[in-house]
């Protein structure tokens, strides 16, 4: 670990007055015009992203973030060229391979979310091995989500709410919110406090609707692979300084 690494970490730590969230999402948004702009192939730009999602998510394990909700490829995403869409695969099986051990050192607990049948057997096995590995770790829990959608979640929870209420096992009556969010992929995680989108968009691009409800959010002008440890300092910052009311006063 670099000397810069540890004193940009202190730096966060060591300010009284900063309040962390619990929880972080971030969609990593960018890489596509980050390599247009330096005339490379839209690959390349993803190349960099994931490169600055390991230095990103071990930054927040290093802070003592407790749950990094990560937005790496949506549902809407199969609908680019196959050639990026292959790219992405790629990235993502060699980030499986080696990157994660990585995430060993700072006993960080891997978890996926979205519908991940839609992969590969290769990338299934992959993905089923690093939880499985991860999982009893005590650190920060990194959710990485892949063919994720919030619409295409609230589906699928609905329909295992339906199963359950067929079945016997549970009353109509008893569906509350509680029921709802336990039926989601995050189930018995915390909401995200804040949620950053680099790039620029101000949009949710189908990234945890309902666990949203109440989120901070923070629009940072840089593209993904440019996003730094500073930046998320940044951001942290603007969260710590709004004032959360959740309806109330
Ligand atoms: C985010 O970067 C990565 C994925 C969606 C997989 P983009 O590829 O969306 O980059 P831009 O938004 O086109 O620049
Ligand atoms: C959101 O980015 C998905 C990910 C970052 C994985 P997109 O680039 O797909 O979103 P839109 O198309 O700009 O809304
Ligand atoms: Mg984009």
């Amino acid at each position: 670990m670099s000397a810069l690494f540890n004193r940009r970490s202190k730096k966060v730590r060591k300010d009284e007055n900063i309040v962390l969230p619990q929880h972080i999402g971030i969609i990593m948004d960018g890489n596509g015009r980050w390599a247009k702009l330096r005339g490379l192939p839209r690959s390349a730009g993803h190349t960099y992203g994931a490169q600055n999602f390991r230095t990103i998510a071990r930054y927040c394990s290093n802070i003592g973030i407790k749950y990094l909700t990560v937005y790496a490829f949506s549902t809407e995403n199969w609908k680019r060229p196959e050639d990026e869409v292959n790219a992405l695969m790629k990235l993502f099986k060699q980030y499986l391979n080696e990157a994660l051990t990585d995430f060993k050192d700072d006993d960080i607990v891997v978890r996926f979310i979205g519908d991940t049948t839609a992969f590969s057997s290769e990338l299934q096995e992959l993905i089923r091995r690093t939880e499985e590995e991860s999982k009893h770790r005590t650190g920060m829990v990194l959710n990485i989500a892949m063919n994720y959608g919030s619409r295409d979640e609230l589906v699928m929870a609905t329909k295992s709410i339906a199963q359950r209420v067929k079945s016997g096992e549970l009353d109509i009556d008893s569906i509350d919110e509680d029921v709802i969010s336990n039926s989601l992929y995050t189930a018995g995680q915390p909401d995200p406090d804040l949620v950053i989108r680099p790039s620029g968009e101000y949009r949710i691009s189908n990234f945890l609707l309902w666990q949203s409800a109440y989120t901070e959010f923070v629009i940072m002008q840089k593209l993904w692979p440019d996003f730094s440890t500073d930046d998320l300092d940044e951001a942290i910052r603007l969260f710590s300084n709004r004032n959360r009311r959740f309806g109330g006063v």
